[in-house]
């Protein structure tokens, strides 16, 4: 057995340390070569993306259609996994643009820095001079960003939190408007750099000096209308309605409710290269801040029998920094989204949350989701038997037509057509 502990690795060039795993790994030379592809990501860009650079990971790119939010059209770039997302997430957006499309929008940028003092010798006297120096602490924060001062924005409060269980700890929160970022660099920065003036005023020490993933400060709203006579009819409205009911109330049903949300966000956030996982941590501390795990979408049926569908979800998504512009298919899917502000795309991504949620409850509330799923499904295991060309949609077509979605069988049906090719044209 190899050990794990390549010495070094991080210094090694790109060649070396495919030729160490591959080593490893008991890689073949077809597998080898495929590593070597990057795509179109520069290697020497992506070595200095990430450590321990390999290579790219290719995930499939595609484009929800139909979007109209605010009166302005969108194409939505997409990068995920899941068979069946872009489809439904053109399909629902198809459906709303008949009643005008989504509105949607961002409050301000306002994020949080957690800074936690610990061994606090005097609580009560330290909560005082922290307030008195609150002055003082904000303009050493706003010293990190000209860029933000520049624009009036930047630490514009201090809170105070005191947790009973966290003896002899007062945890301060720099209020901070990030503007056009996402924020994390430099409210991070803010912490670090008023952290040494925190511990002095109170003859504590700082332990943790970091951003909060919690945003709600930064919320996204999205609003639809979905007609009766598009979704169904009055049969499925009322089951919508009993749906969102249920995720309203039930952690089991609202977590898979906001697990739908987040296929459209995530995919989004990914194809421009942004941070998924401080969406979905977000997203998901947001939906149980009110003390239980709820939705973050309800729909509702209006006075005219049609669904109306509503998401508040927090966002952090930047417009500058980050390191989409390295990324030339990142830049590419920008450029397709077409949004310039930090504003504009929380908005567009929040309608693409409810966008995606809508159909998935759509189709629960019908005829369930696993006709759809598996259909698309029997390509991936077409595929995975080994499939060529043709043949995928072949072997899809008999999988579907059998309701019998198996790889086994995948694997079985494409041995028939390649031992009986006539019969199958
Ligand atoms: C699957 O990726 C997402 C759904 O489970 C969402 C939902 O249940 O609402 C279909």
């Amino acid at each position: 057995m190899h050990s794990s502990e390549l010495r070094e690795f991080y210094k090694k060039t790109i060649k070396e340390r495919i030729e160490l795993v591959s080593a490893f790994s008991d890689l073949d030379n077809d597998q080898i070569n495929l590593l070597k592809n990057t795509g179109t990501l520069n290697p020497e860009i992506g070595d200095k993306l990430i450590e321990n650079f390999i290579t790219a990971m290719e995930i499939p790119f595609g484009i929800a259609t139909n979007f109209l939010i605010n009166g302005k059209e969108y194409l939505i770039p997409m990068a995920v996994e899941e068979p069946s997302v872009i489809a439904a997430c053109s399909n629902a957006a198809k459906i709303a643009r008949k009643s005008g499309g989504f509105t949607a929008m961002s409050t301000n940028s306002m994020m949080i820095g957690q800074i936690q003092i610990t061994e606090v010798p005097d609580i009560m006297g330290s909560i005082k001079v922290i307030e008195e120096q609150k002055s003082q602490i904000l303009t050493l924060a706003n010293s990190v960003s000209k860029t933000l001062r520049e624009m009036k924005k930047g630490a514009v409060d201090l809170e105070i939190r005191i947790l009973p269980v966290l003896k002899k700890t007062i945890i301060v929160h720099l209020m901070v408007d990030v503007g056009a970022a996402m924020g994390a660099n430099v409210i991070n920065s803010m912490c670090e750099i008023t952290a040494p003036y925190l511990e002095e005023l109170t003859g504590g020490e700082v332990v943790l000096r970091i951003l909060s993933n919690l945003t709600p400060g930064r919320i996204s709203k999205a609003e639809a209308v979905f007609k009766a006579e598009d979704i169904g009819g009055s049969r499925v409205v009322k089951r919508i309605v009993k749906a969102s009911e249920m995720a309203k109330y039930d952690i089991f049903r609202a977590v898979t409710h906001n697990k739908g949300i987040m296929n459209g966000v995530d995919a989004v956030l990914i194809a421009t290269m942004n941070d998924w996982r401080q969406a979905e941590a977000n997203a998901h501390a947001y939906a149980s801040m009110n003390g239980s795990y709820t939705s973050l979408s309800r729909f509702s049926q209006d006075e005219n029998g049609n669904i109306v569908g509503k998401i508040s979800i927090p966002l952090a998504i930047g417009t500058v920094g980050g390191t989409t512009s390295n990324v030339p298919k990142a830049v590419i899917a920008r450029k397709i989204l077409g949004v310039t502000t930090t504003e504009e795309f929380q908005s567009v991504v929040a309608a693409v949350g409810l966008a995606q949620n809508f159909a998935a409850v759509r189709a629960l509330s019908d005829e369930g989701i696993q006709k759809g799923h598996m259909g698309l499904h029997s390509r991936n295991l077409a595929i995975a038997a080994g499939a060529k060309g043709k043949e995928i949609d072949m072997v899809s077509e008999i999988l579907k037509k059998e309701g019998k979605i198996s790889m086994t069988r995948a694997g079985e049906v494409l041995a028939e057509i390649r031992k009986n090719p006539g019969e199958h044209k």
